[in-house]
C-alpha cells in the first residue's frame, strides 16, 4: 500500500485526530473546545452563536469567527435556517409546532438557543414538572415553581403553553393512588387538584391534557384509584374543574395507541361522544405518537378525522419515532419519510391544530431510559444537529 493511500484512509477515518470535525460535525460556538476545521468537502457554518456545523460545500475550511454575529451561513444543506418548524406550520395554517422540555436541560445553552427560537417551536409542554407528583407532592401542598420555570419560559419566548396533565394514573403520589378515598373524597381531591392547578397557571395555557390515558390496549377502562374508586365518572369530574378553573382553555384527553384503528380508538371515540352528548367540557382530542420507525399507522389521518367530526379539535402531543440502535442510514431515511408521513396526516386534517414533539433532540429523549435497546427517535441528533427527520417534517409542512 503507498503511503499517500494510508495517509488518506487514516485521514478519512479520523478526521479528528487531524483536528478537524467530520461532515454534520460540530466546528465551533461558544463554549465548543472540539475542531474548528471541517474536512474537505466541507464549510464551517455559523448557525447560531453556540453552534457551528460542517455543511457540506465547496469554499475554503476557515473557521468561523463566532464573535461576530454579522457573518451569514453560506449552507447548501436542506437544514437552512432561513426558516423554522414553527414558521412552516403556522404558514400552513397550524397554530404551532411545539416541543417538551423538561427543567433540568435548560442550562444547556446550545439547547435552550433552539427551544428559544419561536421560528422552530412556538408551544411548550412541560415533559415532568406540571404532572401530579411535581404539583401537589402531598395532599393540599402545592409547589409549581418548576412548572412556572416552564410557562415563564414559554411566555418570555412568546410560545403557547400546553398544560400536561391534570389526571394520570403515573406519576401520582401515592397519597392519592393509596390514600383509601371514599368516593366523595376522591372527587374532592380531583377537583382541588385540577382547580388549583388550572386556576395557577389561568390564561397561561392554551390547552390542558386534563385526563391522560384513560384506556388500556384493549378499549377496557384502565384499572387505576380514579376508575376504581368512581368508575368513568372521573372523567366528567376532572374536565368540569378543570373549566370553571380557566374557562378560556382547550380541554384535551390524551391518550396513545389510538392512531390505529381498533378497540382502544374506537373506546375513546364513544367516550368522547357521550360526554359531549352530555353537556360535559371537553374541547380536544390529544394523539400521543410515541412511534416506531417503519411502522407507523397509515390511520392516523382516519381516525383524527372521526374525532373532529365530532366537533372536537386534534392534536400531536408527544411525537417521537424510535428505533432499535445503533441507527444506520437506512433507519435514518426511515425516520425521515415517518416524520413526513405523520405531519402529513395533521395537515391534512383541518381540526389538527397543532404538533409537538416529545423533546426536540435525542440528548434528552425519554425513549432510551423507558425502551431498552431503542433510542434516537427525535428530530435532532445528541449534538444539537438536525437529523433527516428533520427534513422530513419540514417536506410534509
Ligand atoms: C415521560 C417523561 O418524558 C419522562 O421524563 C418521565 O420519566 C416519564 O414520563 N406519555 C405521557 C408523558 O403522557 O407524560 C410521558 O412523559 C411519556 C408518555
Amino acid at each position: 500500500m503507498k503511503l499517500t493511500t494510508t495517509f488518506a484512509t487514516l485521514a478519512a477515518l479520523l478526521p479528528f485526530a487531524l483536528g478537524q470535525s467530520a461532515e454534520w460535525g460540530q466546528c465551533g460556538g461558544i463554549g465548543w473546545t472540539g475542531p474548528t476545521t471541517c474536512v474537505s468537502g466541507t464549510v464551517c457554518t455559523v448557525l447560531n452563536p453556540y453552534f457551528s456545523q460542517c455543511l457540506p460545500g465547496s469554499s475554503s475550511s476557515a473557521p468561523p469567527t463566532t464573535t461576530t454575529s454579522s457573518s451569514s451561513p453560506t449552507s447548501t444543506a436542506p437544514t437552512s435556517t432561513a426558516t423554522g418548524l414553527n414558521k412552516l406550520a403556522q404558514a400552513a395554517g397550524k397554530k404551532y409546532f411545539g416541543t417538551a422540555t423538561d427543567n433540568s436541560e435548560l442550562t444547556n445553552k446550545a439547547y435552550t438557543a433552539i427551544l428559544d427560537n419561536k421560528s422552530e417551536f412556538g408551544q411548550l409542554t412541560a415533559a415532568n414538572s406540571m404532572k401530579w407528583d411535581a404539583t401537589e407532592p402531598s395532599r393540599g401542598d402545592f409547589t409549581f415553581s418548576s412548572g412556572d420555570q416552564i410557562a415563564n419560559l414559554a411566555k418570555a419566548n412568546g410560545q403557547l403553553l400546553r398544560g400536561h396533565n391534570c389526571v394520570w394514573y403515573n406519576q401520582l403520589p401515592s397519597w392519592v393512588s393509596s390514600g383509601g378515598f371514599s368516593a366523595a373524597q376522591l372527587t374532592s381531591v380531583i377537583q382541588t387538584h385540577c382547580s388549583t392547578l388550572l386556576t395557577h397557571y389561568k390564561g397561561q395555557a392554551y390547552a390542558w391534557d386534563v385526563v391522560n390515558e384513560p384506556f388500556n390496549d384493549d378499549g377496557t377502562w384502565r384499572s387505576d384509584v380514579f376508575y376504581n374508586t368512581l368508575g368513568t365518572s372521573y372523567v366528567q369530574i376532572a374536565l368540569e374543574a378543570a373549566r370553571a378553573a380557566d374557562p378560556g382553555a382547550k380541554l384535551y384527553i390524551n391518550e396513545y395507541n389510538i392512531e390505529y384503528t381498533g378497540a382502544k380508538a374506537t373506546a375513546l371515540l364513544s367516550l368522547a361522544k357521550s360526554l359531549l352528548a352530555a353537556g360535559v367540557p371537553l374541547d380536544g382530542i390529544g394523539f400521543q405518537c410515541h412511534f416506531i420507525v417503519g411502522q407507523v399507522p397509515t390511520s392516523l389521518q382516519t381516525v383524527m378525522q372521526q374525532f373532529t367530526a365530532l366537533g372536537l379539535e386534534v392534536a400531536i402531543t408527544e411525537l417521537d419515532i424510535r428505533m432499535t440502535l445503533p441507527a444506520t442510514n437506512a433507519l435514518l431515511a426511515q425516520q425521515e419519510t415517518d416524520y413526513e408521513n405523520v405531519v402529513k396526516a395533521c395537515m391534512n386534517v383541518k381540526g389538527c391544530v397543532g404538533i409537538t414533539v416529545w423533546d426536540f433532540t435525542d440528548e434528552y429523549s425519554w425513549v432510551p431510559g423507558t425502551f431498552s435497546g431503542q433510542g434516537e427517535a427525535c428530530p435532532w441528533n445528541q449534538n444539537l444537529q438536525k437529523k433527516p427527520a428533520y427534513s422530513g417534517i419540514t417536506a410534509a409542512l
